[in-house]
Parts: C-alpha cells; sequence; structure tokens
C-alpha cells in the first residue's frame, strides 16, 4: 500500500475540545456497525460512514479502537454497515451502549438478517450493506477500516436519521428510490436466500449489483 505518513511539523493549541465542538456542526447520518456472527456479536452507533469508492464499491468507518467492536471486526475481518431510518432513534442509542447495554443485548427489540459475511444486518434499515475487511490504517485513537462491500440492500423507506448540535433527529428524504431503474430495485435476494424466514419479507430491496 501507497500510503505517506507525515510528522505534522506547525505546532497547535487545538484542545480535543475544541475540535470536538467544531465537528459537532458536521451533520452526519447514523449508522450501526455490527460485527461477529452467531451469539459472539457486537455493535456500535457511528457517524463516521462514508463511501470510498464506486468502483470497486467500497466505503471507510473511523473506529474507535478502545471500543468493545473493534476487536471483533478485526478478528472476524467482516463488518456490517446499517444506515438507519429516522424513526430508529431508539436503536442508534441502544448501540452508544446507553443505559449500560453491552454485546448482543443491543440487537434485542430489532429483527435481523444475515448474508455471505454471517454479521447481522438490520432488518427495516435504509439501507444494510456487508462488507469484508480490506485494510485497516491504525491512528491515534481510533482505525481507519477499509471495507470492501459484498452485497447492498436498499429499503423503500425514505427518512434518513441525522446528528447534529449533539442531537439526533430525522434527515433528508432519500431519492435512491426514484434514480434506480425500476429493474434494478427489487424485495428478495440476488441469490434467492431468504429474509430471515419474517412473515411478509423483510421491506429490504436487494440490488441485482452493489451500487
Ligand atoms: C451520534 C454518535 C456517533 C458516533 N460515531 C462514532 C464513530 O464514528 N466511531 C466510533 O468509534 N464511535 C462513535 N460513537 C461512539 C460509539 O457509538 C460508542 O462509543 C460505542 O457504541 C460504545 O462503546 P462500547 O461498544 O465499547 O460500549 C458515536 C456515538 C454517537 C452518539
Amino acid at each position: 500500500m501507497n500510503s505517506i505518513v507525515r510528522s505534522v511539523s506547525i505546532e497547535t493549541d487545538v484542545t480535543s475540545g475544541d475540535f470536538r465542538k467544531a465537528m459537532r456542526q458536521l451533520t452526519g447520518g447514523v449508522s450501526v456497525i455490527t460485527a461477529g456472527r452467531g451469539r459472539d456479536i457486537l455493535g456500535m452507533t457511528v457517524t463516521s460512514v462514508s463511501s470510498l469508492s464506486v468502483d470497486p464499491p467500497a466505503l471507510i468507518v473511523s473506529i474507535n479502537r478502545e471500543s468493545s467492536s473493534w476487536p471483533l471486526v478485526k478478528r472476524y475481518g467482516f463488518f456490517g454497515v446499517n444506515i438507519l431510518t429516522s424513526d430508529q432513534i431508539d436503536i442508534a442509542e441502544r448501540f452508544t451502549g446507553k443505559g449500560g447495554l453491552k454485546g448482543a443485548d443491543r440487537f434485542a427489540g430489532a429483527r435481523w438478517t444475515t448474508r455471505a459475511s454471517s454479521v447481522p444486518l438490520l432488518v427495516g434499515a435504509l439501507a444494510a450493506i456487508d462488507c469484508e475487511v480490506e485494510d485497516i490504517v491504525e491512528r491515534h485513537s481510533h482505525a481507519i477500516v477499509i471495507g470492501r462491500v459484498l452485497d447492498v440492500a436498499v429499503s423503500a423507506r425514505t427518512a434518513a436519521l441525522a446528528y447534529g448540535r449533539g442531537a439526533m433527529s430525522p434527515s433528508i428524504r432519500t431519492r435512491m428510490r426514484r434514480s434506480l431503474p425500476r429493474s434494478a430495485c427489487r424485495r428478495g435476494s440476488p441469490h434467492g436466500s431468504s429474509d430471515g424466514g419474517t412473515p411478509g419479507g423483510t421491506g429490504l430491496a436487494f440490488l441485482p449489483h452493489p451500487i
């Protein structure tokens, strides 16, 4: 890998508090990262998911190396990105560890399915993305994880959950379904697998090809 690491040369007295205050001004979409399989599962709420490249489909997420989920992401080499809808604030809060919730207990009260990687994917997420870890850059308190997209499921729902100025709130309505050709968006799996056996389906539309 051709990474360029530099030592910064200009002294600064910017504190982490100053930086945090600035970053609170940046509104971001809220996702839940999931890792592990079976009963050995963990997850966390993040706003740091970002697209890296479309061809090949890849994304990045910044994960605190002190978080409980980090060892599982590293050990299994797979993770899920579950982009939340505006009415999934309770799920977002559970996955911040609110009220002392830990481990698999955070998954209670929502329905989950799995795809190729076996990580839990949220049924009813705005989008659920199955990823394999391609690269990890451990820097300062966090690790930048590059995920290669294995599978994508897109919901018919339209309103995203956003975090900004220290609070979560409904965000922009996506126009994804409208921007996709009719043939590209359908219920069910491109591989014909089930949605976890839930009556009436998952409400997820799996794309024939990841976008
Ligand atoms: C809105 C919001 C966004 C967050 N984004 C991130 C993030 O991008 N990366 C990260 O490592 N932690 C992020 N966190 C913190 C984790 O959700 C939280 O530390 C973690 O779930 C709890 O750690 P634990 O699993 O070790 O208990 C965020 C928290 C909130 C409330």
